[in-house]
């Protein structure tokens, strides 16, 4: 009968046997408010190796690096008292630890999705990193050369496409933790990228799903029929089979069966709307997005009074029809049923484009419908907007 022993045994056999790659702990028990999920991975400091284990609460993160059988005791202990599942890479096989509420325990292997163990540098350069820089994908696009480091002009790039993947495989720790029937790696999932351009974010979402072991169907979409050419055959040449590209604009494709993961990065102005209304009516899980050249509100803007004497400056003004359109997606997302977050995902000396619309489905955001399009119609009224696409493509303004 397996129990958490069991779970502990193999922790501690594969860190020993050095065929340890990595652990993620998810579906978190509610003992700690605010805690999401739990990574580790070995690390090599000055007083020797080390289980590097990162706690992630919804606002921060928290690092403490152990030594090996402590480590493995640490992780151990946690998943008992705060988690429902496990999930150990490591050169030999993964490994899903499944703890239920009722204390039933069961563990499933499956072939390894890592056929070594990462190489362990300084923690300045991170093993995962090191991986990514040198995923053959980004060396074809010009991104990184063969030693895994960015191309003249290309380290802003590099740094995004890092910043997504961690954000992205977050996300997918997250949807795993909310828990449900419908577990992610139990079905063919869908994803769409909008306005995929050259593909590095496609080629990335690819590589998340398959580090995961899920399998899912991804379609890039892109308006510019050379870059959908050139991805499809990049995809072809490394082996993708379930990556493909399309030509089509954002604004009339259709996905044939549903979507399950909707990402948008830099689509101009209203292609945001469209991508996320897409993503809407087709019921997906998670909606990424990164929205640029805002240029419908700004236009129709009337400044409310006591705003009027501060935002007499046209930069401001600008800025003030930015926030109002990613504040009224973001509005309008929750008013159909998600849970809408705004941040900066990538540092500003990298991108300005660096602000991202993270949205994940939920059964209940905790608000009535009716107060949030209050306060949405409030602010319409308030700035004088008289159109906003997400909106009037959702039928809730004018
Ligand atoms: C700034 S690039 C971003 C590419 C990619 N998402 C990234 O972040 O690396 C925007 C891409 O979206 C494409 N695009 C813009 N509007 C589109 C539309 N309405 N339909 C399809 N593709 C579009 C452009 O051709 C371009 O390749």
């Amino acid at each position: 009968m397996p129990s958490v022993s069991e779970f502990h045994q193999s922790l501690l056999g594969s860190l020993q046997a050095g065929t340890f790659v990595k652990i993620t702990l998810s579906e978190p028990l509610g003992t700690e408010p605010g805690l999401r999920n739990l990574r580790a991975r070995l690390v090599e400091l000055k007083e020797g190796k080390r289980l590097s284990v990162v706690e992630s609460f919804a606002t921060r993160e928290v690092t403490k690096n152990h030594r090996l059988e402590e480590g493995a005791a640490y992780l151990a202990n946690a998943f008992t008292s705060s988690w429902c599942r496990a999930h150990l890479f490591t050169t030999g096989g993964d490994f899903q630890f499944r703890r239920e509420r009722s204390g039933k325990f069961s563990v499933r292997a499956q072939r390894p999705t890592f056929s070594a163990a990462p190489q362990l540098q300084h923690d300045r350069v991170r093993p995962e990193e090191d991986a990514l820089f040198r995923e053959p994908f980004l060396q074809r696009l010009g991104v990184t050369n063969v030693l895994g480091k960015p191309r003249p002009g290309m380290a802003g790039k590099l740094r995004q496409i890092q910043r997504f993947s961690e954000l992205l495989g977050h996300l997918l720790e997250d949807w795993v933790g909310g828990g449900g029937s419908d577990h992610p790696e139990s079905r063919l999932l869908k994803v769409a990228d909008m306005g995929a351009g050259k593909g590095y974010l496609t080629f990335i979402l690819a590589r998340e799903f398959k580090a995961r072991g899920w399998s899912a169907e991804i379609v890039g979409v892109e308006q510019r029929p050379e870059l959908v050419e050139s991805s499809n055959q990049l995809a072809a040449d490394l082996g993708f089979s379930r990556l493909r590209f399309e030509c089509g604009s954002i604004g009339q494709w259709r996905p044939a069966a549903g979507l399950d993961v909707l990402v948008a990065l830099h689509a101009c102005n209203t292609a945001t709307d469209d991508a996320l209304f897409q993503g809407v009516s087709a019921g997906a899980q998670l909606l990424l997005t990164s929205p640029c050249c805002h240029q419908e509100i700004r236009p129709q803007l009337s400044v409310p009074a006591p705003l009027a004497a501060v935002l007499d400056h046209g930069i401001l003004l600008e800025r003030q029809a930015e926030i109002l359109t990613d504040g009224l997606r973001a509005l309008l997302l929750e008013l159909r049923g998600y849970r809408a977050r705004v941040f900066e995902f990538v540092e500003p000396e990298h991108s300005g484009k660096n602000l991202m619309l993270a949205a994940t489905r939920r059964k209940s955001v905790g608000r009535s419908v009716e107060s949030i399009r209050d306060e949405l119609r409030a602010v319409m009224k308030a700035f004088g907007i008289r159109e906003q696409r997400l909106a009037s493509l959702l039928e809730e303004w004018p």
